[in-house]
């Protein structure tokens, strides 16, 4: 063939192979915090061998074996990752085969927003530090070589999207650690939560963050762990079976963050610091399931049976004795149609949907904060 024909052939594949690679996004990095809710390997590649996501049936929706995830699949940072057009983002702990180029996941399964080790040491604290140390070397690095392949470039700290997913664990630390009653971990604890996950956003915009998303706590009190773990007298539950007390306390929780951030966002009036209401997203999955394609709302999908199909002693991911039998949590046989995968955290499926949710732009505060405008949006 011609060399002309050929070069005229390799534009044509160009034009062809372009679009698909195209970002199209205005944000061309993620850096990401919190706990199991968007872990994608740290506790593994730090403590391995010891967490249940590393056992079957959990990544066996998307990933067809465990994906160091607390899902049968996704979770809704990987969803998100997917709809600006990114990979998944690697567990800054992973030493192997980790691909930066477009951010770092610091989350780990069982982090405090405060500084407790109460079920992992890696609290919002050490997350955030790791992230400086990454950002120094990065920079260091460019310094040096120029840009790297696998690493972020210095402007992606700037242009990247941050995202805090954390506050969960510190509601357990309060009840089962301190043992303390729901007007205690009100006054006592959820104040300082607040107050850590407002000292965080404040860190990453000292450190040149301009785009910072943080999620609320979740209806936690809608999760078998929760229903099952902590008594409950008969008038604690609402009409969608959910705990009254324990969601109470959520809400307040999530009322004192969304005006932290407020006042925050009037010290540092040239960053978009948004507060996300994914409570609401996820409670209207339990009051209104059909909507979204749900049969099951409290009960989990992976578990050892009795009402909620969750046992404490036997969780997802584990063998055990109840009652002198030999039992071994299994999952449902349909995933999809449930909200609650383990008991405790989402399925693939009501991350999907909640990751959908959150970009459709209702659940922003400022309301005029808009992902849509500035991305073309991949479908999920
Ligand atoms: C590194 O990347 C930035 C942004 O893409 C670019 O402006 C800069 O020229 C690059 N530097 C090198 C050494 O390639
Ligand atoms: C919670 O504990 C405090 C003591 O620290 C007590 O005064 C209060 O009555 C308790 N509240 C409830 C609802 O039990
Ligand atoms: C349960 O399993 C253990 C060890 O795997 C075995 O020794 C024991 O006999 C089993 N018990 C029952 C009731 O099957
Ligand atoms: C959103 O509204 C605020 C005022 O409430 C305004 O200061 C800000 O510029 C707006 N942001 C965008 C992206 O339109």
């Amino acid at each position: 063939m011609e060399r002309s024909k050929i070069f005229i052939l390799g534009l044509l594949f160009m034009a062809l192979i372009m679009p698909m690679y195209e970002c199209g996004c205005d944000f061309p990095a993620i850096y990401n915090f919190g706990d199991s809710t968007s872990d994608t390997g740290a506790i593994h590649f730090t403590f391995p061998y010891n967490m249940l996501a590393e056992n079957p049936p959990y990544g066996q929706t998307y990933f067809g074996k465990p994906a160091y995830r607390y899902s049968d699949g996704r979770l809704s940072i990987d969803f998100f990752a997917k709809a600006l057009g990114l990979p998944f983002l690697s567990p800054y702990l992973q030493s192997v085969a980790s691909n930066f180029g477009h951010g770092a996941n610091f989350a780990a399964a069982g982090a405090t927003a405060r500084d407790t080790s109460f079920i992992a040491p890696i609290s919002l604290t050490v997350q955030i530090n790791q992230f400086k140390i990454f950002k120094q070397q990065v920079l260091d690095g460019i310094q040096i070589h120029g840009n790297l392949s696998f690493l972020p470039t210095a402007e992606t700290f700037k242009t990247g999207i941050y995202i805090l997913e954390i506050g969960g664990n510190d509601f357990s630390y309060g009840y089962m650690n301190l043992k303390l009653n729901t007007s205690e971990v009100k006054n006592l604890i959820l104040p300082r939560v607040a107050r850590a996950v407002a000292g965080a956003v404040q860190g990453l915009y000292s450190e040149g963050a301009r785009t910072i998303l943080v999620k609320d706590v979740g209806p936690q009190g809608c999760e078998a762990f929760w229903l099952t773990y902590f008594p409950h007298s008969s008038n604690d539950f609402d009409e969608h079976g959910c705990s009254v007390s324990y969601n109470d306390a959520v809400q307040f929780y999530n009322r004192i963050l969304k005006a932290q951030l407020s006042a925050l966002r009037k010290q540092l009036p040239d960053a978009a610091i948004v507060y996300v209401n994914t409570y609401d997203i996820v409670y209207d999955f339990f009051a209104n399931p059909s909507k979204y394609g749900f049969e099951f709302t409290t009960r989990a999908c992976c578990g050892v049976g009795g009402k909620y199909n969750y046992d404490y002693a036997v969780q997802c991911g584990s063998k055990g004795t109840i009652n002198g039998q030999n039992v071994s949590a299994v999952s449902c046989s349909n995933p999809a149609s449930y909200v609650s995968w383990d008991g405790v955290h989402w399925t693939d499926n009501a991350n999907k949907i909640l990751t959908q949710q959150i970009l459709g732009g209702n659940f922003f505060d400022p309301a005029n904060f808009s992902i849509a405008s500035r991305c073309d949006l991949q479908p999920l």
